[in-house]
């Protein structure tokens, strides 16, 4: 039999350590973000029906054309691995119920997604995202709020600089006209765009847009833009959105090219990031988002209204590896508990209950049997407070309290072990 790779699959990682600290941090910032604007957090399954994205991304879209992880269950379901997570909320929102909840909803979610994409700086198969959704409210102001905390969220990790492209792609009415404006606009210029876009061109055309081959921009340069195409109601959402935005101070750049990658977005549309370096650039957006009106049509429900965005979690820590943005530790106190000899393990194996029922950290190297080993570990966790039972102090309830610091150390009782700590570290 060969032996096992010990190897994670393409495009995925393990994450510990140092690195698990990035993420930990991360998703604290936005709890206490999600906490002061009252969302909700929402877990929903990792696996989903495929149709539930075929409907709602849309089929000419890179993620169900090309991303999906599929699966076929033994009853012969087929599902995939969720690989963004919009269309689970919305579907969560109508299965539960919430549409008599006070509206809008608001839910908030930070978990692994999956997409099939070929690996590379800021793309991986297997990300974690962060998202904040809006559900039930068509108001422009919450366009607005979504932008905001996402531009907050990036704030209060330390991001400095950062830049919001927004745009309008209406509603279906006025996309109609413009799909057409852009359509005899591209008519004579097939040859001069990539393969990609001639296909986009016939199956989705708003798709031509946001290509990034010099080429195709070059040619686009020219092309009619969509917010001149808006109907009455989608000019005066826009107009609303960008007010607000003004009036909270967001900085951002209207981009009459972004249309996002999926399908179902209506009139506000928007990517946070930055574009400052290249190696900045070539990680790619940091969030993206927009209102979705008509996802609920899509998946054949009522029309149900919604706004949201989320943020990919590897790119934010790669982002802040090369800002050098470090968080930081706040030390906590704690001390450090050395045996020696099996009625010491077993009389330190209680005192480390006690403490911890009074949320006192404590380390320890329990099985290790020198004394000097356990040292050297209290040193290099830098703990200034040691605890000793020897054989001595064992056998006659007692426990030496030594400060590695001022090297001074005295004997307490066993039973005062707790207060005599707490005097300690305060
Ligand atoms: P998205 O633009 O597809 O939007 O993804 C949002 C963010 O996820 C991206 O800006 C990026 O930071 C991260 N991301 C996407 N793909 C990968 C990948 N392969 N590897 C690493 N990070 C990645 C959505 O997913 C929508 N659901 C956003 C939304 C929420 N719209 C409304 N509400």
């Amino acid at each position: 039999m060969n032996k096992i790779k010990y190897q994670t699959p393409t495009g995925m990682h393990d994450v510990f350590g140092k690195e698990q600290v990035f993420y930990d941090k991360v998703e604290e910032t936005a709890k206490k973000l999600a906490e002061f604007y009252a969302f909700q957090r929402i877990t929903t399954p990792i696996l989903e029906d495929q149709e539930l994205f075929i409907r709602s991304v849309g089929e000419g879209t890179d993620i169900v054309e090309k991303e999906m992880f599929t699966l076929k269950t033994k009853g012969k379901d087929l599902l995939v691995l969720r690989p963004e997570g919009t269309a689970p909320v919305f579907r969560a929102y109508i299965e539960n119920g919430m549409q008599s909840f006070s509206q809008p909803v608001k839910l908030w979610y930070y978990g692994p997604f999956f997409r099939y994409e070929r690996p590379q700086a800021g793309r991986y198969r297997q990300f974690w995202q962060i998202g904040f959704e809006f559900v039930g409210d068509k108001a422009p102001v919450y366009d607005a709020q979504t932008i905001l905390i996402a531009h907050n969220l990036l704030k209060d990790i330390g991001f400095k600089n950062i830049v919001v492209s927004i745009n309008s792609i209406g509603c279906e009415e006025c996309r109609k006209d413009y799909k057409k404006a852009l359509n005899s606009f591209l008519k004579n210029k097939k040859d001069l765009i990539c393969a990609d876009c001639k296909k986009r061109a016939e199956k989705n055309i708003l798709r031509v847009l946001d290509c990034k081959n010099p080429k195709c921009q070059q040619v686009l340069s020219e092309a009619p833009q969509i917010v001149d195409y808006l109907c009455p109601e989608c000019k005066d959402h826009f107009k609303h959105v960008l007010e607000y935005l003004e009036e909270v101070s967001i900085p951002y750049r209207l981009d009459p090219f972004l249309v996002r990658g999926l399908d179902y977005y209506s009139k506000t549309v928007f990517e946070i990031g930055f574009s400052e370096t290249d190696k900045e650039e070539a990680l790619g957006s940091l969030a993206g988002g927009g209102r979705y009106d008509s996802l609920g049509k899509a998946l054949k429900s009522d029309d149900i209204p919604g706004v949201g965005f989320s943020m990919g979690v590897e790119r934010i820590i790669a982002l802040m590896k090369l800002k050098n943005i470090k968080y930081k530790e706040k030390k906590k106190e704690s001390i450090f508990i050395v045996q020696v000899g099996e009625l010491a393990r077993k009389k330190t194996l209680k005192i480390i209950e006690e403490l911890r029922s009074q949320k006192i950290n404590v380390s320890e190297a329990i099985s290790k049997e020198s004394m000097k080993l356990q040292l050297t570990k209290a040193n290099k966790l830098a703990i200034n407070i040691v605890l000793i039972i020897g054989q001595r102090e064992a056998l006659n309830n007692t426990v030496i309290i030594k400060n590695m610091e001022t090297g001074k150390q005295s004997i307490v009782e066993q039973e005062n072990i707790v207060k005599e700590i707490k005097k300690r570290i305060k």
